[in-house]
């Protein structure tokens, strides 16, 4: 895919061709899609259908993970951020880097479970131009009492030259580069959830026929909500600023949702409207989000869908300059209204220099 487009200036969506009256499939989309982009190459296709492939497979894992031995802790316990890792963690970490290494698509893998980029060695003679980060399961720890958990994935261009080796630089670029961004929530059905910067669609999987079909057209986030989502047992570990603005959230008699995997959070908060929050604590002075695997992806979505994304010092999420692979930061994203509104409660409270 290239940057320049064919319909430029519009924030027209490209599936506008496709009837509203049948069904379409994940697949059928991604092609329709990419005749949107001029340059096309098929790659980024190629990408979203590897995804597409690995969501399948995780799905089927997670359905059945109460009846095979595939809950609890994973042997060694821990991933480099010093997470708790599932087995299931681990399980989709591996399908998802199989699904992308047998397609040599991409170029690099980066993983919140793993320490250090992947790189993918060419299977054609065919020069990948892209790296994808991933979060495989997130809210893993729900997993065990079977509440949603999800994967977030993040494709990006890379930046070296596509004659050698992938390198760190082509990770840490800022969330304004991703060309593509998407989640996979595996709830009381499976849906997942892209981006390409041209608008939110949603494909729900019917397990009937095994296909992701377009089911969630056009995806816009309501300008106003009425329920807030944080985990407010850290509540006196706050700022005073966020302690405020949950004083507010409670005075307004807004409703407080929170699951606990962000993927979930965030998917209610696309479809109903609200704010997610995840502000620096003592354990987690620079918030406890990862930059790269969770806030990037999902705060590209929620602009596309007409939200906003900022972290706690009032900086666009997409605007950071990442420094680190597993870099954290504090996030604060959801409806635009709400956004606003947190903004102004930092700004009036905040002891930081603004
Ligand atoms: P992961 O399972 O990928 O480590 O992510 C869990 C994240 C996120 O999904 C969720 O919103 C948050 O951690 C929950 O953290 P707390 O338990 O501290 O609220
Ligand atoms: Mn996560
Ligand atoms: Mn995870």
């Amino acid at each position: 895919m290239a940057s320049a487009t064919k319909r430029s200036g519009t924030s027209g969506h490209s599936n506008t061709s496709i009837p509203g009256n049948r069904i379409v499939t994940l697949d059928e989309f991604i092609i329709r899609s990419e005749k949107d982009f001029e340059y096309a190459t098929g790659e980024l296709t190629g990408l979203l259908r590897d995804i597409g492939v690995a969501a399948k497979i995780i799905n089927r894992e997670v359905n059945k993970a109460g009846l095979v031995n595939i809950l609890g802790v994973a042997d060694g316990g821990e991933n480099q951020s010093g997470d708790t890792q599932q087995k299931l963690d681990v399980y989709a970490n591996e399908k998802i880097i199989e699904c992308l290494q047998n397609s040599g698509e991409c170029c690099a893998i980066a993983s919140e479970e793993n320490t250090d980029i992947i790189n993918v060695p060419p299977v054609t003679s065919k020069k990948s131009h892209y790296v994808v980060m991933f979060d495989p399961l997130d809210g893993s720890s729900n997993i065990d009492v079977n509440v949603s958990v999800g994967t977030i994935f993040a494709i990006y261009r890379r930046k070296s030259d596509a004659d050698g080796p992938a390198t760190l630089e082509d990770f840490l670029q800022a969330g304004t580069k991703q060309v593509a961004a998407g989640y996979v929530l595996y709830g009381t059905s499976t849906i997942l959830v892209y981006t390409t910067g041209r608008g939110v669609n949603g494909f729900t999987l019917d397990p009937s026929i095994g296909e992701f079909c377009l089911s969630h057209r056009n995806m816009r986030i309501p300008e106003n909500g009425s329920n807030y989502s944080v985990n407010q047992g850290y509540y006196s570990k706050f700022d005073l600023e966020m302690r405020r603005y949950i004083d507010h959230c409670s005075d307004q008699n807004y409703g407080l949702r929170y699951i606990g995997s962000m993927v979930s959070d965030i998917h209610r908060i696309l479809i109903h409207g609200g704010i997610f929050l995840y502000p620096s604590t003592r354990k987690y002075p620079k918030g406890k989000l990862r930059l790269l695997y969770e806030c990037n992806p999902l705060s590209m979505l929620v602009e596309q869908a007409g939200g906003k994304a900022i972290n706690t010092q009032l900086k666009r999420i997409l605007d950071m300059e990442p420094a680190e692979l597993h870099q954290r930061s504090t996030i604060a994203i959801g409806s635009p209204a709400m956004v606003d509104e947190l903004q102004a409660f930092i700004e009036r409270y905040s002891a930081l220099p603004l």
